[in-house]
C-alpha cells in the first residue's frame, strides 16, 4: 500500500523515536542523543545512537541506520504496512484510506495470494494421501525426512486433470484466479480447464516473508521437462524471487552467510544440513535484483566480510556458469557489495555432497571459495597460452575489459591496480636462482630475523593527527592507515577511527564528537595538542585538503623505506641463512624492493611464493644494491627521533 510522505512525517514528529526503541533497548543519555548497545550486532560497549530531532538511528559498529518504521521492521521483523500501521496507532493517527482504484488492487492481490495459500494445502494434503505414496517414497528416497518436507511445504500434484480446479473451486475460489496464478489452463478449443502441475513433486516458491506465490514442480515419471515453474503473474516476478529466501534471511540476519546454489533440491539439502543461508534462482541466472535482496538481508558489516557464497559445479558447465555470473557482477560491486565463488569437487552438486558427506563436506567447499577477483584472475589466465607478446597483450586487454565493466570508479581503481601487479609478476625475469655455493638459501636454519621496529612515536602522532584532524584522507588512504605499526598505547584509537569512518564518512567535527564519546577524549587532547603541533604545525586542521595529502604520503614513505632498510639490513648480515617461516616476509620484501610498493597482501605473497625461483632472483638483486635513503625533511628532522 502506497503511504503519503507527509503521513510518515506526521507520525516521526508525533513519536519519540526514543519511545519505540527504549520500549526495547535500555538507553542511556548521551548529550542530547541516546545510545545504547546495538539490538543488529554483537557489542558490549554501545556505539547505537538515537537521535530524537532528526528521528533517525545510527550505529557507528555495523552502520545500521533508520527510522522508527525500519527500526520496527529490523528490530521486530514487521512487514512495512504492519510497522506503520502500529506507528500510526501510537500517534494517534488513522491509517489514511487507499484510492478506490488502489483498494480494488490490493483486493484482487489477496485473492490470488489466498488461492496460491489454498493450493499449497491441497498438494501438501495430497502427498500424504494414498495416491500420493510414490511422490512420498521418491521425497523420502532423496534423503528428507517428514520435518523437511512440512518445513518445505512439499506437495504433489496427482495426475487428474480436474482434481486441483475442482477442489479449490468448491473451497469458494474463482476459476479466473486460478487461472492468473497459472495452477490451471485453459484450453483455446473450449474444452473444460485442467490443472498445469500433474503427477509432479510440487516445491512451493514463497516471497522473502513466506507467503507462497509460485510453484515449481519436478517430474516423477515419464516425458516431459524435468521441472515446470508457475507462470508469472502480479505477485510473482522470477527475477526478484529466490528459492528459500523467507528461511534464509532469518538464518542471515543471525550470521549465517549467504550461499547461492542452482536448484529446489539444493537448497533444501544445505538448508537442511545446516548452511541456512542457502538460496537458489529459479531456473535462471543469478540477476541483479535477486543480488541485492541477499546484500539487504546482511548487516553492513557481513557484507563486507563474508559476500554471498555462489556455488558452482566442479564441472565445465560450473565453471561457464561461473564466468558468465562474474560479468554480471562486475557492475554491481561497490566497498560493501562483492561475492565470492566456490566450486564443488568435480561431479558433485550441493545436493549429493551433503548426501554422500554430509554437513561437512558442504563446509569444507564452501571453505574454499575465493574472493570474486581471484576467480577473475582465475578464469582468464587457465589454460591460457602466454608465450608472446601478443598472447599476453591478449590476456591484458580481456582483464581491462572486465575491470572496465566495474562501475564503482574506487573499485574499479583498486582492481586493476592489482591485477595489473599479478600481471606483472606473471612475467617478470624468470631465471632461475643461482645458488651461491653454500646450499639453498631458503631452506637453511638462522636465526630469527629481529623483529622491525614500531614507526617513530613522532611519526605515529602525525598520522593519527592528520586522519582525525582531515578525515577526508580516509576514502583513499584506509589500506596504509590499517598497516602502519603503531605504538601499542594508540591501536585502540587507531581501531575506533577506522571502524567509524568505515561505517560512514564523518567530517573531523563529527569524528571528534563521536571519539569523545567513546571515552578517547584525553588521548584526543594529547595527539591533537602542541606536542604534536609544535613539531609538524601542518597537522592542524587549516592545511588545505592537497598538502595535508602531500604531507601523508611524504610521511608514510619514509616510514616504508626505513621499514625496508631494517629488513634489508638483516637480510644482508647473513643472506644464506634464511629461516624457512622467513620465506613470505622475505617475498614480500622481494615484492616491496621490485615494485618500490608499499604494500604486500597475502594474495600477492602467494603468487610469489609459486615463483619460488623469482623471488630469489628479486632478492639478490636487493642484496647487492642498497637502498638509498631519501634526503632529510626539513619540518621533521627537529625531531630527535626521526
Ligand atoms: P537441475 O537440472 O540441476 O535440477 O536444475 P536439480 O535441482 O538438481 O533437480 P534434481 O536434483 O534432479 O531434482 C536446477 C534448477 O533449474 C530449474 C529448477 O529451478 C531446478 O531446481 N529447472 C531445471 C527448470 O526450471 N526446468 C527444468 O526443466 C530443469
Ligand atoms: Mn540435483
Amino acid at each position: 500500500m502506497t503511504i503519503p510522505t507527509a503521513f510518515l512525517d506526521e507520525i516521526r514528529a508525533r513519536v519519540p523515536l526514543s519511545d519505540i526503541v527504549g520500549r526495547r533497548l535500555r538507553l542511556q543519555r548521551a548529550g542530547r542523543e541516546w545510545k545504547a548497545p546495538c539490538p543488529f550486532h554483537q557489542e558490549k560497549t554501545p556505539s547505537f545512537y538515537i537521535n530524537d530531532q532528526k528521528s533517525f538511528f545510527h550505529c557507528f559498529g555495523c552502520g545500521a541506520h533508520g527510522d522508527a518504521v525500519g527500526f520496527l521492521m529490523r528490530h521486530d521483523g514487521m512487514a512495512f504496512p504492519e510497522a506503520v500501521e502500529q506507528l500510526a496507532g501510537l500517534a494517534g493517527l488513522e491509517m489514511p484510506r487507499p484510492e478506490p482504484e488502489e483498494q480494488k488492487k490490493y483486493d484482487r492481490l489477496k485473492l490470488l495470494a489466498d488461492a496460491l495459500e489454498s493450493a499449497t494445502k491441497w498438494f501438501e494434503m495430497q502427498l500424504h494421501a494414498p495416491s500420493g505414496r510414490g511422490a512420498l517414497a521418491y521425497l523420502k528416497g532423496r534423503g528428507l525426512d517428514n520435518r523437511t518436507i512440512s518445513e518445505f511445504r512439499l506437495g504433489y500434484a496427482p495426475p487428474a486433470g480436474d482434481a486441483i480446479r475442482a477442489a479449490l473451486t468448491v473451497q469458494g475460489h474463482e476459476e479466473t484466479i486460478l487461472e492468473e496464478v497459472g495452477l490451471i489452463r485453459r484450453p483455446d478449443d473450449g474444452r473444460a480447464p485442467y490443472g498445469f502441475f500433474r503427477n509432479r513433486v510440487i516445491f512451493p516458491v514463497s516471497d522473502k516473508r513466506g507467503r507462497v506465490i509460485a510453484f515449481g514442480g519436478r517430474i516423477l515419471e515419464g516425458d516431459g521437462p524435468k521441472y515446470v515453474n508457475s507462470p508469472e503473474h502480479a505477485l510473482f516476478h522470477k527475477g526478484s524471487v529466490l528459492y528459500g529466501m523467507a528461511r534464509a534471511r532469518a538464518a542471515i540476519g543471525k550470521g549465517e552467510r549467504p550461499i547461492v546454489v542452482e536448484g529446489y533440491m539444493d537448497v533444501i539439502s544445505f538448508q537442511a544440513a545446516g548452511l541456512g543461508g542457502a538460496v537458489a534462482p529459479l531456473g535462471t541466472a543469478l540477476g541483479e535484483a535477486q543480488l541485492v535482496e541477499l546484500w539487504k538481508a546482511q548487516d553492513e558489516k557481513a557484507q563486507r566480510e563474508s559476500p554471498p557464497i555462489l556455488c558452482f559445479d566442479g564441472d565445465n558447465a560450473g565453471r561457464r556458469a561461473a564466468a558468465r555470473a562474474i560479468e554480471r557482477i562486475l557492475p554491481l560491486l561497490g566497498p560493501s557489495r562483492s561475492v565470492s565463488v566456490a566450486f564443488l569437487p568435480q561431479g558433485e552438486d550441493p545436493d549429493s555432497l551433503v548426501r554422500t558427506g554430509g554437513a561437512a563436506a558442504a563446509r569444507r567447499a564452501l571453505e574454499g571459495a575465493s574472493p570474486l577477483i581471484d576467480a577473475v584472475w582465475q578464469f582468464s589466465t587457465e589454460g591460457r597460452p602466454l608465450a608472446t607478446p601478443e598472447q599476453r597483450a591478449g590476456l591484458w586487454a580481456e582483464l581491462d575489459a572486465q575491470i572496465r565493466m566495474i562501475a564503482d570508479s574506487q573499485v574499479q581503481s583498486l582492481y586493476r591496480v592489482d591485477l595489473r601487479r599479478r600481471f606483472d609478476a606473471l612475467f617478470l625475469d624468470r631465471r632461475p636462482f643461482v645458488s651461491r655455493g653454500r646450499g639453498a638459501p631458503f631452506a637453511a636454519p638462522g636465526p630469527r630475523p629481529r623483529q622491525v621496529r614500531p614507526a617513530s612515536v613522532m611519526e605515529a602522532r602525525i598520522i593519527l593527527a592528520l586522519m582525525i584532524n582531515h578525515p577526508f584522507l580516509f576514502d583513499e588512504l584506509s589500506e596504509s592507515f590499517a598497516e602502519i605499526t603503531l605504538p601499542e598505547m594508540w591501536e585502540p584509537l587507531r581501531c575506533a577511527v577506522f571502524e567509524a569512518l568505515t561505517a560512514e564518512p564523518l567530517d573531523a567535527e563529527a569524528l571528534g564528537l563521536h571519539l569523545r564519546s567513546e571515552g578517547f577524549g584525553p588521548i584526543l587532547d594529547d595527539i591533537l595538542g602542541p606536542a604534536t603541533t609544535q613539531n609538524a604545525r601542518f597537522v592542524k586542521p587549516e592545511t588545505t585538503g592537497e598538502e595535508v595529502r602531500a604531507y601523508w604520503l611524504d610521511i608514510w614513505e619514509r616510514m616504508d623505506r626505513r621499514r625496508l632498510d631494517q629488513e634489508l639490513a638483516i637480510a644482508r648480515s647473513d643472506p644464506n641463512r634464511f629461516e624457512d617461516q622467513a620465506m613470505e616476509r622475505i617475498s614480500k620484501l622481494g615484492e616491496r624492493v621490485y615494485y618500490g610498493a608499499a604494500k604486500g597482501t597475502d594474495e600477492r605473497t602467494r603468487i610469489f611464493v609459486d615463483h619460488e625461483s623469482m623471488v630469489a632472483h628479486v632478492i639478490a638483486e636487493a642484496l647487492k644494491a642498497p637502498v638509498k635513503n631519501r634526503p632529510n625533511d626539513e619540518v621533521l628532522s627537529r625531531d630527535g627521533e626521526l
